[in-house]
């Protein structure tokens, strides 16, 4: 820690070697990966290398070296301070939207490509008001939305699809998998007219892949514009069930721009739809939770939303493959103002990095980091817990969670009643081993046979 008499000391610093393990191990795979959408050869390369439990392994010869830090980082001539301790997080995400906001540069630069109006970056007096239109059309805090049995249906109506299509003998990939998914996502979003609009679906997927770039691309002006229109077409017709259709009926001051609230909700479900994939492969893997689960859905009638709301085991496997395998690789903060940690300061506009495989997978903190333990999230061992939060948390917390756990558990469900999943690849995952610091959705398969 550095200081003179007349200015406060800063925050330990990082390194030469650690701030070029920290690019090698966090920035260049995070990327390389696709912050906004995953590229699969680059997911294939970082999962091989291992690169997440790398960066986990940089972190905590950081936290021995430093003691609790957070640590100064500086790359690219950005500040950037790494959190290393679960309390570090509570008060950064407590701290949302000030003076931590979410609305970090590399936030606007990304999602200037397709959603600049989204509530991740408003910043000042139009956040309250984008906020609450999201918790009220989302249905946030509730375990079931108002339209859940609309939502339920789209869903089993997929999977049923989706399982004449495998038929006996066919694995279930990715490529056959994410498909059916979107077929819902749109559905639920849009209305049932929208089911086969792959390439409304496609124009943001192109922006997506130009916001990985931040602002290092140009922006489609164009694309956007269209895909705009298509989105706007939609919200016109306010398809009853769909989240069109509350959004309608949602209360939206001057400046919310609920149409601009779409492209994110649209965007976020891509990782809805890569965690039940990855929980389907971790339930397969894992016989004697599948045994569990099967047991809770015999207990529940999950043709009704009610009782795809109380599969509480299945809701928790969901809650464990993201702490897993988080799907926002980090969460990243800006300060509005200059900050203070245990008498050193950090001036304003610093980024402050939470990277979630790193804490989730802190043996430090979590006696089960490398196993899948639905029942920690049973027991309540998460609660308040700072160490694991897949969902963000505090005022800027996913305000689709909900809705998340919801979709997800449900189609799990709708599967699960069907058939009887193997995981056939990758091979090594299973209670008799630590699980992989990362789990390439792209790569996987899975056998399934009928119930
Ligand atoms: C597995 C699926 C999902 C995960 C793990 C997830 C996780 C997260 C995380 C970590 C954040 C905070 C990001 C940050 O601060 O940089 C966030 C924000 C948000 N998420 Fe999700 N999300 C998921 C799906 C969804 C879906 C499907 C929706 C909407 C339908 C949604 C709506 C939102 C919104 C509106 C925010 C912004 C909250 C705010 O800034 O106040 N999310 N999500």
């Amino acid at each position: 820690m550095e200081g003179t008499a007349d200015s406060p000391p800063s925050l330990p610093r990082a390194s030469a070697a650690e701030q070029l393990s920290v690019v090698a191990t966090m920035l260049v795979p995070t990327l390389a990966r696709g912050p906004v959408l995953r590229r699969p050869f680059w997911e294939a390369a970082a999962t091989a290398l291992d690169t997440d439990g790398r960066a986990g392994r940089v972190l905590r010869r950081m936290r021995a070296a430093h003691g609790p830090g957070p640590v100064r980082v500086n790359v690219l001539g950005r500040r950037g301070v790494l959190l290393l301790t679960p309390d570090q997080v509570r008060r950064v995400l407590m701290g949302s939207p000030e003076p931590f906001t979410p609305a970090s540069r590399e936030k606007e630069g990304a999602l200037a490509h397709f959603q600049p109006h989204a509530l991740l970056v408003t910043r000042g007096d139009a956040r309250p008001a984008r906020r609450r239109f999201n918790e009220e059309a989302l249905g946030t805090g509730k375990r079931a939305h108002a339209l859940a049995a609309s939502f339920l249906a789209a869903v089993r109506e997929e999977v049923e699809v989706l399982d004449h299509a495998l038929g006996a003998d066919r694995e279930l990939t990715w490529p056959r998998f994410a498909p059916s998914c979107w077929n819902a996502v749109r559905r639920i979003v849009f209305g049932d007219s929208a089911r086969e609009d792959r390439y409304t679906t496609d124009l943001l997927r192109r922006l997506r892949a130009d916001a990985n770039w931040l602002y290092l691309r140009p922006r489609r002006d164009r694309t956007r514009a269209e895909f705009e229109e298509r989105v706007n077409e939609y919200l016109d017709r306010a398809e009853p069930g769909s989240l069109a259709a509350e959004i309608a009926r949602t209360a939206a001051p001057a400046g919310t721009d609920p149409a601009g609230q779409v492209p994110h909700w649209l965007f976020a479900f891509d990782a809805a739809v890569i965690t039940a994939f990855r929980a389907l492969a971790l339930i397969a893997a894992h016989p004697e939770e599948a045994a569990l689960v099967r047991a809770e859905l015999a207990g529940h009638d999950v043709s009704d939303p009610g009782g795809v709301a109380g599969l509480d085991r299945l809701r928790a496997a969901v809650m464990e493959t993201v702490r897993l395998w988080p799907t926002t690789l980090a969460i990243l903060r800006d300060s509005t103002a200059e900050t203070v940690w245990d008498g050193a300061t950090a001036p304003a506009g610093t980024a402050f990095v939470v990277f979630s495989a790193f804490f989730h997978r802190d043996p430090d903190h979590l006696p089960h980091a490398d196993r899948f333990a639905p029942e920690a999230w049973l027991e309540g061992n998460t609660a308040g817990d700072w160490s694991v939060v897949p969902f963000s948390g505090g005022p800027a917390r996913c305000a689709g969670e909900d809705l998340v756990l919801f979709t997800t558990t449900a189609l799990l469900a709708a599967l699960l009643e069907r058939r009887e999943f193997r995981l056939v690849a990758p091979g090594r995952m299973g209670p008799d081993r630590p699980l992989p610091h990362m789990l390439d959705h792209f790569a996987l398969r899975l056998a399934g046979s009928a119930v």
